[in-house]
């Protein structure tokens, strides 16, 4: 095959991503989990909708990848509205975010993924637009400036943000409802997997789900992802199906673990045993050991670690717990061997 007949699928990349489209529920029903964010979910946007008002601004944080993008679309949705999806950093000038405030119909959910990242000028043009519905635009320069008032729609704000505590208070204290997302338990990632499966035609049982699920640190995307690999081995390597004995397969070849852990993972608390006796250790210090950005070991890496109990915060820094230390089967310091 010559280059140019390669390159002759221009729509390969809009046809994966719409595979990931599919993959997302687009009713609160069919959205498993999260069953404390649903159920309250479920009552503003029927209160909001029975008296026929845009639903008041929503504010989704917690881990990557837990359906925070999945969760506003399903909002949009079920208010039977238009779905905008911006990002933080893609909001670069004041505007920017004035053109798309503008362009929004009565009712829309103007989605604003890593809301955190907005810079100041544009969070000063957000706030009369959520509160007041109005947009204060300057005309003029010097003494001759004026400023004029323009409506806008009444819209629903979904902002997402992994770090709940880098918004600022004024825009923090501007959402009516702000919902955490929590870690799925593998019960749920198997679900997730299940119907995943079923929507992209793969062959998988229940023992088959429940190993991907387990070994996906409580996250749909990984999940998602993992299951997609999985067939891979399952289809070249084993007989179409994936079953338990195949999943593990796949992802011992992947390097995770069966407590879901990935080599990064393991190089973190092993960095963490080898040069800082364990901790206490600064964030920062473990960053530049390992080579990966403060920010991501905080987002990606220390949720799943510290829900399964391998890594702790203290006021003097990150520690590896005993779990922690017999996973990755070394002995603790001080610890009694008990045989
Ligand atoms: N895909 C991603 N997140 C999901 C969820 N919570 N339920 C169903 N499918 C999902």
């Amino acid at each position: 095959m010559d280059f140019e007949e390669r390159i002759i699928a221009p729509d390969l990349t809009s046809f994966d991503s719409d595979i990931e489209t599919s993959l997302r529920p687009k009713v609160l029903t069919d959205y498993i989990g999260q069953d404390k964010a649903k159920e309250n979910l479920e009552v503003y946007i029927k209160a909001a909708s029975g008296r026929g008002e845009a639903l008041d601004h929503v504010l989704l944080y917690g881990p990557p990848g837990l359906g925070k993008t999945t969760l506003a679309g399903i909002i949009a949705n079920e208010m039977n509205v238009n779905f905008r999806v911006t990002s933080g950093p893609a909001i670069e000038k004041q505007g920017d975010l004035a053109a798309l405030l503008t362009n929004l119909n009565e009712g829309d959910v103007l989605f604003i993924d890593e809301i955190h990242r907005l810079n100041r000028s544009v969070e000063e043009v957000l706030y009369p637009a959520m509160e007041d519905n109005a947009l204060d635009i300057i005309i003029g320069k010097g003494p001759s400036a004026r400023s004029i008032r323009l409506d806008l729609p009444k819209f629903t704000l979904v902002g997402a943000t992994t770090r709940a505590g880098q918004l600022s208070a004024p825009l923090r204290d501007r959402f009516g409802v702000i919902l955490r997302l929590e870690l799925y338990t593998p019960e749920q990632l198997a679900q997730i997997v299940t119907r995943s499966a079923g929507i992209l035609g793969i062959d998988i049982d229940k023992y088959g789900a429940l190993e991907i699920a387990s070994r996906s640190r409580g996250t749909p995307r990984i999940a998602n992802r993992l299951l997609k690999r999985a067939r891979d081995f399952a289809e070249v390597q084993g007989s179409g199906i994936i079953n338990e004995e195949i999943a593990d397969y796949a992802l011992q070849k992947m390097e995770i673990d069966h407590m879901g852990l990935d080599s990064i993972d393991r190089l973190l608390l092993s960095t963490m045993i080898k040069s800082y006796n364990g901790g206490p250790v600064g964030l920062e210090t473990i960053a530049a050991a390992i080579g990966e950005e403060a920010v991501t070991i905080e987002d990606v890496y220390e949720p799943y670690l510290m829900q399964i109990g391998f890594l702790g915060r203290t006021p003097r820094g990150r520690v590896v717990t005993p779990a922690g230390y017999e996973h990755l089967g070394i002995d603790m310091p001080g610890q009694q061997k008990l045989f």
